[in-house]
């Protein structure tokens, strides 16, 4: 299928969507890319999403990104998630079939993996504990990659117990759930810390944790990426661990996408994150 002939056309929907960088990050790489379809941010209501999702290949889009608060909705409302998506419970990226369907998946978790994998060696991670901090959305994503990749156990502390107990319920697996008042001491031993909640982001309390039990040896990464330099990352990296910003799997969540609706492999370079940044991602 040559998706070059006629200019094509892609979006996000959320509510509110003006904080979406989507916009930012698809127009760069279109215009990278010399290509002359369009990429527009679409204000959809949540009793809206339905018939805004169904409507979307008689308008001509080749599929669209959802974010928040649509994520899990759109699940229901597509016609086929794949395996990932549904473990997730959520998706962020749709495309329109050929035949005028709509497939929902979810690429938070892949870009995720493939946002740690360009800047450290994942080896590290096979068969080995990680801990996750919170048990969000986001969060969902990447237990479901960190699995999918083959770490060991997964433990999860969140604020909210009982948000990780049904993480670890819908999920399954080796998911040990741990309260947040312990969440210093499990990092003993861990490879990866990841922080998937909002503490640290600009506005918002700081993350309250002391590093002292996780080797240094171990990865630590933030999902928050305004401020890029978080808090956590700068305390991990005084330490010596090996730090990867937010900004990464916001980039790499987006391939999949870009290249299913307009046909090209987009890359993640320098100038994008560049990009980015001077588009309020900081
Ligand atoms: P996302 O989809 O980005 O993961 P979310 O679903 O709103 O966003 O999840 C936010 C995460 O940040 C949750 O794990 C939340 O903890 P709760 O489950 O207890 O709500 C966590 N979080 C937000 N504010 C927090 C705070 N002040 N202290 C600790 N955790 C917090």
């Amino acid at each position: 299928m040559n998706n070059l002939q006629k200019p094509r056309l892609a979006g996000v929907m959320g509510w509110p969507v003006d904080h979406s960088l989507s916009p930012a990050l698809h127009r760069f790489w279109l215009q990278e890319n010399q290509l002359s379809g369009s990429y527009v941010p679409l204000a959809v209501r949540p009793e809206n999403l339905k018939k805004a999702v169904l409507t979307l290949p008689m308008l001509g889009f080749a599929g669209v990104n959802l974010t928040v608060p649509h994520k899990e909705a759109g699940v229901a409302i597509v016609s086929q998630v794949d395996g990932v998506a549904r473990r997730v419970g959520a998706v962020n990226t749709l495309m329109v079939l050929d035949d005028g369907t709509i497939e929902g998946r979810n690429t938070d978790g892949y870009g995720f993996i493939e946002s740690l994998a360009a800047r450290a060696d994942l080896n590290i991670l096979k068969n080995r504990p990680v801990a996750v901090l919170g048990a969000g959305g986001a969060a969902r994503a990447i237990v479901v990659a960190l699995q999918d990749f083959g770490v060991s156990q997964i433990y999860v502390t969140n604020r909210t117990l009982e948000h990780a107990e049904a993480l670890s319920e819908d999920i399954g697996g080796e998911i040990i759930v741990v309260n947040w008042k312990e969440r210093d001491d499990v990092l003993a031993e861990k490879k990866l810390l990841v922080n998937t909640t909002t503490l640290g982001m600009f506005g918002q309390p700081a993350l309250e944790i002391n590093l002292g039990a996780l080797p240094t040896t171990a990865i630590v990464t933030d999902i928050v990426y305004k401020p890029l330099m978080t808090p956590l990352l700068e305390k991990a990296s005084l330490r010596g661990n090996l730090i990867v910003d937010g900004l990464g799997m916001l980039i790499h969540q987006g391939r999949p996408g870009f290249r299913a609706w307009f046909g090209v492999e987009p890359t993640a370079s320098n100038a994008l994150r560049a990009h980015l940044l001077a588009a309020g991602a900081r």
